[in-house]
């Protein structure tokens, strides 16, 4: 998956100017915690509401793409667990990710919080609280909604070009896959972002094929 040219030019620009200077986590990348996350980058680009974000969907593990964030579906408590947030913490470094995540002290449902990749290739993991699916009658998928604008504000905030996000609560919590995915694509859609580039990332055919429909069908 990381031969694809896609994901090439993104390792390319994750290493570019776009992350020079300011959004640069400290030295030594992988010791530095949550508390020492740099300031944000501010006036990269000015017309963010002109811009249009580019949207893929790709079947890949986001824990092997070169991108500027990888977005984490994580557990309120940024306990670390099962699905892609153990697939994360693992590939990150388990105890320095454990450590950048409790300096966080936690994070609500529908809200989203940055660490450093540590061992990934992405530079930044942006945690998010997808909702346990209830029924669908409980605000799910405005929380749904918000992981994903609020990630793209967090990843504004670092300066990303490109962001990686994964079928967010649609595995241990339950959300319809279909659904969920209908909300994704218009959540990205719609946001205000001057993110360039954001990968919906499927680890199941299933969803690989529910995110190219959606995106051939324009939403
Ligand atoms: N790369 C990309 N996607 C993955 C990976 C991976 N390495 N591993 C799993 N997935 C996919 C799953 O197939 C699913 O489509 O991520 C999607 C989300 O599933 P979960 O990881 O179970 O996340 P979620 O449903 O949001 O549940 C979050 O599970 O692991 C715990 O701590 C986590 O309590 C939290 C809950």
């Amino acid at each position: 998956m990381d031969g694809h040219p896609c994901l090439r030019a993104g390792r390319a620009r994750a290493l570019g100017p776009a992350l020079s200077g300011a959004a640069r986590p400290p030295a030594g990348r992988g010791a530095a915690g949550a508390n020492h996350l740099p300031a944000p980058a501010t006036g990269r680009r000015e017309v963010a509401s002109l811009h249009r974000v580019h949207l893929e969907a790709v079947r890949a593990d986001i824990t092997t793409l070169a991108v500027d964030a990888v977005v984490n579906a994580a557990n309120s408590a940024l306990a670390g667990g099962g699905g892609v947030d153990g697939a994360i913490h693992r590939a990150a470094g388990a105890e320095d990710l454990a450590r950048a995540c409790r300096a966080l002290g936690g994070c609500a449902v529908g809200d989203a919080k940055a660490t450093p990749g540590f061992r990934l290739p992405a530079r930044w993991i942006i945690h998010t609280v997808g909702p346990v699916w209830r029924g669908g009658g409980h605000g799910e998928d405005e929380l749904l909604a918000s992981c994903y604008r609020r990630s793209l504000e967090v990843a504004d905030e670092l300066g990303c070009e490109s962001v990686a996000f994964p079928a967010i609560s649609t595995g241990a919590y339950g959300f319809p896959p279909e659904r969920a995915a209908r909300i994704a694509v218009a959540a990205v859609r719609s946001a205000p972002t001057r993110v360039g580039r954001v990968l919906l990332v499927a680890f199941d055919l299933e969803t690989e094929r529910l995110y190219r429909r959606l995106l051939s069908d324009g939403g």
